[in-house]
This record gives C-alpha cells, structure tokens and sequence, in this order.
C-alpha cells in the first residue's frame, strides 16, 4: 500500500480549507486509515462508527483487539454520537480540561463501532487540543477512532517520522503537523463510579482533576504488581526499546560506575539523563531528555530518546528516574514500562 504523506503548517489559517487535509479527510470517509497529530502524541485514525476503519487500525499496529481505542472529537456536539450519557462530573472535567490531554471512559452510545471498545460496554472519547487534529476530524465528519501510530510494543511516537519508520506502507495516509507537544499520552479516568479513577496518567495531573472534581482515585493495579488493570491497554508490554533498560536511583557517579562495568563485559551501554548531567557521562549514548528542573520538556522528548537508543543498538540503556510530581508521574510510569520494571538502587 502507498502512504501518501501530506505536510501542513499548524499555524496556518482556516485549517479546514487546507487542500491535504480535505484529502485526508476523505480517505477517512472511504473508512482508510490516515495518521495525524495531537497535542499528545500522533493518533491513527479511522471512522469510530464503522467496524471496517476499525480492523484496519488494529491489523496496521498488529495490536491486540481487545484493547479498545480512544475516539477523538472536534466538538462538544459530538459527544452526543460517541456515549449515552454524562455524569456531572464527567461534565465538570470536559468544562476545564477540553480541548486536552484528558480522556474519559463514559458508557456508550450505540452508534460507536463494536470493534472500537473491543466489545465494553464504555467507550473512551477525547478532544485534543491540536488544531490539526480538529479541523481533520471536522473535515472528516465523524468521531475518529485513534491509538497511537506506533507499532505495537514501540513508543507512541511524538513526531511524523517515528509514524513513518513504523508505519509506512501500512496506512493510507500521514499528515506532519510537526511535532507534538505534551510527548506522554492522554490521562486516562474512568467517569462511570461515582469517584473518577485514573486509570492511565498523562498530560493531565491528579492534583488538577482534584482541583475540579474533588476525590480522585488511582487504578491500584498501576501501583501493585499482579492486579488486573482495569484499562486493558496497561497490561500490554508498552514502550519498550530493544536494549535491555534499567531505572536507576542514585548519584550519577554510580551511575557512571554501572556504565564502566557493562562496558568492560564489551557492552554498548547508554545514558539516558537531562541536560543539566549530560556531559558528565562518559558512555555509548548519551541522551538528554530536556531539563530535569522543567519535567514537561522530559516528557516532551522522552519516546524520541527511546526511539534513539533503538536506532543505535545500544544493548544496556541505565536511566536517570525523576520526581513523581505532576507531568513526573506519567513520565516514569512510561519509563517503568520501558524497563519492564527493572530497578536499580544504590
Ligand atoms: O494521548 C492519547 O491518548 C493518544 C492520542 C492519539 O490521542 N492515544 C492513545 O491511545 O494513547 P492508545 O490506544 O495508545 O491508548 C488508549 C488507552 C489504552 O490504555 C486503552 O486500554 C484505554 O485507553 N481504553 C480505551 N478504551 C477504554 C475503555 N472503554 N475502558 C478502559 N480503558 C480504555
Ligand atoms: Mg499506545
């Protein structure tokens, strides 16, 4: 298959006349699939209302169907057609939080392709705050279903190259909007029990839903081992590089202590750290991801770090861990994934 690729200034004016983007759209309409950035990360899309767009999804990522999708909307109109209902307090948070980096699992409306909540009776629907995004999805007509546009098991990419390096020849489209912004995926919160749980964090902190919401709880299955999660998508393997991956909490001279001893066995070893350590590390590859003191901008470079190691081959990345605090929080629970919890402390 040809993956055409449309580039699109996400400045520009009037979007929704933008000749690519109404290409886009339309491949959307004939239920193709077409990848397209969020604030978040890049999405692939296809129509939420029809199962045919949905197998496209899941065969193009070689995801497993019974992790259900996101489905992305560029109104407050549209929710209607996604679920059947909206709790107060799903209403409060849609008031402060969209168009963002917060997704809601609400019950579903009827309309919304099986295939797209893998047979649950909720559905998950967001509006990203990307004017790209918005405007396709305008164009296009109907809630747009979208994962992120990785392979299965890769890290969610954050610019239209890492979609093109997975993706190509597998999707009928890609629209490089440039690169995302947040870098983590969405905040995922189930709004179906009376107290809103999250069960994914992301762009969206728990100290900013409380601030509107009040009491929020946290999926125990993202903080104890051998829970079943309730968002089916936590218990895939995420995010992994093809180097083996350890979190390492303690100075940087262990660190660099761990780094001498895998080289001296002949491994290539990698460092992932911020900018205010990186030219202390004598190692294969060193990355800075951002500055440790703005946790955003590691957020915001993160899966592009991962992808580098990758590209690199290098075998023993050890990362630097970082504060769980707001964006921090997402931050090392993608880092936990990546490591497939390996731990190392001083
Ligand atoms: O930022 C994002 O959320 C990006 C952009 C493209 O919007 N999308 C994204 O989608 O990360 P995906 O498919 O990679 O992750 C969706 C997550 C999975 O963990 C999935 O299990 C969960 O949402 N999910 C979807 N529907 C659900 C439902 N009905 N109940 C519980 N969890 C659900
Ligand atoms: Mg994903």
């Amino acid at each position: 298959m040809e993956t055409m690729v449309w580039i699109v200034d996400k400045n520009g004016e009037q979007l929704t006349g933008c000749p690519q983007l109404k290409e886009a759209a339309i491949l959307l309409s004939h239920n193709e699939v077409v990848a397209f950035p969020t604030e978040t990360v890049y999405g692939l899309g296809g129509n939420a209302l029809v199962n045919e767009a949905i197998d496209k999804i899941y065969a193009a990522k070689g995801r497993p169907s019974d992790n259900p999708l996101i489905v992305h909307i560029s109104d407050y109109a549209q929710l209607k057609e996604v679920v059947s209902q909206v709790p107060e307090k799903a209403e409060a948070l849609i008031k402060a939080f969209w168009p963002g980096p917060l997704t809601l699992v609400l019950p579903k409306g009827k309309d919304v392709a099986d295939k797209v909540t893998a047979g649950l009776d909720t559905v998950a629907v967001r509006m990203p705050d990307h004017p790209v995004a918005l405007a396709l999805i305008e164009l296009a007509g109907v809630p747009i279903a979208a994962p992120s546009a990785n392979l299965s098991g890769k890290p969610s990419p954050t610019a239209a190259k890492h979609v093109y390096d997975d993706l190509k020849g597998r999707i009928s489209g890609l629209v490089d909007g440039g690169e995302t912004g947040v870098g983590v995926e969405s905040t995922v919160v189930d709004c179906t029990e009376e107290v809103p749980m999250i069960l994914r964090p992301g762009g969206v902190t728990k100290e900013q839903l409380e601030h509107v919401v009040g009491e929020v709880s946290v999926d125990p299955a993202l903080s104890e081992n051998g829970q079943a999660p309730r968002s089916p998508g936590v218990k895939y393997k995420h995010y992994a590089p093809k180097g083996e991956m350890y979190l390492v909490s303690g100075g940087r001279e262990f660190i660099q202590q761990l780094v001498r001893k895998e080289q001296d066995k002949g491994h290539k070893v990698g460092v992932l750290t911020t900018s205010e350590n990186e030219t202390y590390y004598k190692a294969d590859l060193v990355l800075a991801c951002g500055v440790r003191a703005d946790l955003q901008s590691v957020a915001r470079r993160l899966y592009d770090a991962l992808r580098t190691f990758d590209d690199h081959d290098v075998h023993i990345i050890f990362s630097e861990v970082f504060p769980e605090e707001g964006v921090g929080k997402a931050v090392m629970n993608r880092l936990e994934k990546a490591a497939s919890g390996n731990f190392i402390c001083q």
